[in-house]
C-alpha cells in the first residue's frame, strides 16, 4: 500500500528529531510505515515513548517500533538497542491482548542487556547531586557496562553457562560501583523497584536473576536473530525506514552534554545502530514539533516559557497531568502570564512523558537549536503538532540569543556578555547563558486540523513556515495537523 509516497531511488529513511524528542516521531513512522518493507530502532531503550492513535485507540510503546501495528511489515529491534525483556516482554503481553501477535518482530542477538542492576545504579545516581533527570530505566548503566566490557547482550539469554558467567562478571564490577553508594538510597531505590526477590547475598542474587532472565530467553528465543547481517542483505532492496528515538539535541555526541541520553540518536548514530552507514541511507526528515517545543528533565533550554519557574515546577516529585490539572484548571492560550501560558501549551499539546508521566517543560520553536541540529540531520524537515497553538494569539520565534554570561571560550572565539549567537553552541554551560531574541508573529486563531494542504493552511501559518523555512534555511516538507494518519501535508 502507498508504495509511491516517496520517489523510487528511496530505499532507506530515517526519521529523527532535530530537538530534544517527544516530536512527534512515534506518529511519523508510523505514517511513513505504509511505505517501507521494514521498520528498525536503532538507539536508546525503554527511555522512548511512542504515542500512535488509530481508529480512536492510543497506542503507547516503549521498546517495540512503531510499525508493530502493521502485520504484514518486518520489525527490527537493532544492536545499537540497550534492550529490557522485561520491558519488552510487558510490552508484547499488552499487545497480544489487544489481538496483535508481533510475530513480525526481530531483536537483534547483539543488542545490549538492560539488567536489574542497571535500573538500580540509574535512580542511585540520580538521587543525588548532578542528577540529569534520567527516566530511570537503566539506559546509561547498560551503555556504560557496554564500553567498560563487562556487558551482556541478548543473545546471552539463550545460553545458560554464559549468562551465568557474564553475568557473575558483570555483578562484581557493579558491587563495586554501588559499595561506593549510600546504603540508605539503595535500600530504598531496592525497595521501590520492587527488586527483593533478585536481592540476595551482598546485592543481587545470581541464581534468581538467571532462571528469570534465562526464561525470557526462552520466550524471545523466535525473535532472536542478526538482524544487522538482515538489513545489511537487504538495503538497497527492501524499503527501510530507520525510526530515531530522542532528539539530536539529547544525542550523547551532539546534544546539551551532560544533559543527554547515553546513545548517539542522532542519523549517523540510528544508521550504525541498525548495522548500516550513514551513506546506506537515502533520505533524512529531522522533525521539528512547532510553534512550540518540549524538553524533559534537567539542562537548558532558553526559550522556556516561565524560565526557572517552570523548569523547578516540572522537576517537582508528583506533578502529574492530573495534578497539574486540579491545580491549574483554568489556564488558557491567551494567559498573558508565561508561567501560565507554558502549562496552557503543555495541556494544548498532551505534553506529559510518556514513559515516567512527568510534564515536559515547554518552549517557543528555537530557530538557533534548528539551525545547529539541521547541519547534523539535513535541511528537510516535518512540523509537527501545528494545530496545538490553534488558538493562540501570538506566537513567538526565537531567532537568535544573546549570550549574559561570564566571558568564556569556545575553541578560539571568546564569548563575552552581549554576544549575539545565530546558531545553538551544544554546552550547557553556554546555553544556560543564553537569552533568547524573539519575533513576534499573529496566531492564525483557527482550527487547521482538516487542511489537507499547505496553500490551504491560514495565512499566518503559511506565513510563519516560510519564515522558519528562510531563517533556518530548511525545507518543511511535511506537516502534521492532528494526532492521526490522515491528519499530514507531505508535498
Ligand atoms: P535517559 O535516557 O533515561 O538516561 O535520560 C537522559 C535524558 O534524556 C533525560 O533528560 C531524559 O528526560 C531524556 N530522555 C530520554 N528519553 C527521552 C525521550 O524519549 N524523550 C524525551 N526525553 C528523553
Amino acid at each position: 500500500m502507498n508504495q509511491q509516497l516517496l520517489p523510487a531511488n528511496v530505499k532507506t529513511l530515517a526519521i529523527v528529531c532535530t530537538q530534544w524528542g517527544d516530536s512527534g516521531k512515534g506518529k511519523l513512522v508510523d505514517y511513513f510505515a505504509q511505505w517501507a518493507d521494514v521498520i528498525v530502532r536503532g538507539t536508546g531503550g525503554a527511555n522512548a515513548g511512542h504515542t500512535i492513535s488509530l481508529g480512536g485507540q492510543t497506542y503507547v510503546f516503549h521498546l517495540v517500533p512503531s510499525g508493530i501495528l502493521r502485520r504484514e511489515k518486518v520489525n527490527i529491534i537493532g544492536s545499537g538497542v540497550v534492550l529490557d525483556p522485561r520491558v519488552l516482554i510487558e510490552e508484547l503481553d499488552v499487545l497480544a491482548t489487544r489481538g496483535i501477535p508481533c510475530d513480525n518482530l526481530r531483536v537483534a542477538y547483539n543488542a545490549k542487556l538492560v539488567l536489574p542492576q542497571h535500573l538500580v545504579i540509574d535512580q542511585v545516581r540520580e538521587s543525588g547531586a548532578g542528577k540529569i533527570g534520567t527516566t530511570g530505566r537503566g539506559i546509561g548503566p547498560a551503555y556504560v557496562d557496554h564500553y567498560q566490557r563487562v556487558g551482556l547482550i541478548v543473545n546471552d539469554l539463550l545460553n545458560l553457562d554464559t549468562l551465568r558467567t557474564k553475568l557473575r562478571r558483570n555483578l562484581e564490577y557493579t558491587s563495586q560501583v554501588l559499595r561506593s553508594c549510600n546504603p540508605d538510597v539503595l535500600g530504598q531505590v531496592f525497595k521501590g523497584l520492587g527488586f527483593d526477590d533478585v536481592k540476595g547475598d551482598g546485592w543481587f542474587d545470581i541464581d534468581a536473576i538467571v532462571s528469570r532472565y534465562f526464561e525470557y530467553g526462552r520466550r524471545l528465543a523466535p525473535m532472536i536473530t542478526d538482524t544487522d547481517d538482515f538489513l545489511r542483505t537487504n538495503q538497497g532492496k527492501k524499503q527501510i525506514l530507520l525510526e530515531g528515538a530522542q532528539g539530536t539535541m539529547l544525542s550523547v555526541d551532539y546534544g546539551t552534554y551532560p544533559f543527554v541520553t547515553a546513545s548517539d540518536c542522532s542519523t549517523a548514530g540510528l544508521a550504525k545502530g541498525a548495522g548500516l552507514s550513514l551513506r546506506d541511507i537515502d533520505r533524512v526528515i529531522g522533525i521539528a514539533k512547532a510553534f512550540y517545543m518540549t524538553r524533559v528533565g534537567g539542562g537548558p533550554f532558553p526559550t522556556e516559557i516561565g524560565g526557572e519557574q517552570s523548569a523547578e515546577w516540572c522537576a517537582t516529585r508528583g506533578v502529574t497531568r492530573e495534578t497539574e490539572r486540579a491545580k491549574y484548571p483554568s489556564v488558557t492560550l491567551t494567559e498573558k502570564d508565561p508561567f501560565g501560558l507554558g502549562i496552557a501549551i503543555r495541556q494544548a499539546g498532551h505534553e506529559y512523558g510518556a514513559t515516567t508521566g512527568r510534564p515536559r517543560r515547554t518552549g517557543w520553536l528555537d530557530l538557533p537549536v534548528l539551525r545547529y541540529s539541521s547541519r547534523i540531520t539535513g535541511k528537510e524537515i516535518a512540523l509537527t503538532k501545528l494545530d496545538v497553538l490553534s488558538q493562540c494569539p501570538v506566537i513567538k520565534v526565537c531567532v537568535g540569543y544573546t549570550y549574559t554570561g561570564p566571558d568564556y571560550r569556545v575553541g578560539s572565539k571568546f564569548l563575552t556578555n552581549g554576544n549575539h549567537l545565530r546558531i545553538a553552541i551544544p554546552m550547557a554551560e553556554v546555553l544556560r547563558h543564553c537569552q533568547p531574541v524573539y519575533e513576534e508573529f499573529p496566531g492564525w486563531m483557527s482550527d487547521i486540523s482538516g487542511v489537507r494542504s499547505r496553500r490551504d493552511l491560514p495565512q499566518q501559518l503559511q506565513r510563519l513556515i516560510d519564515f522558519v523555512e528562510v531563517s533556518a534555511d530548511v525545507r518543511a516538507t511535511l506537516l502534521s495537523v492532528g494526532p492521526d494518519r490522515e491528519q499530514t501535508i507531505f508535498e
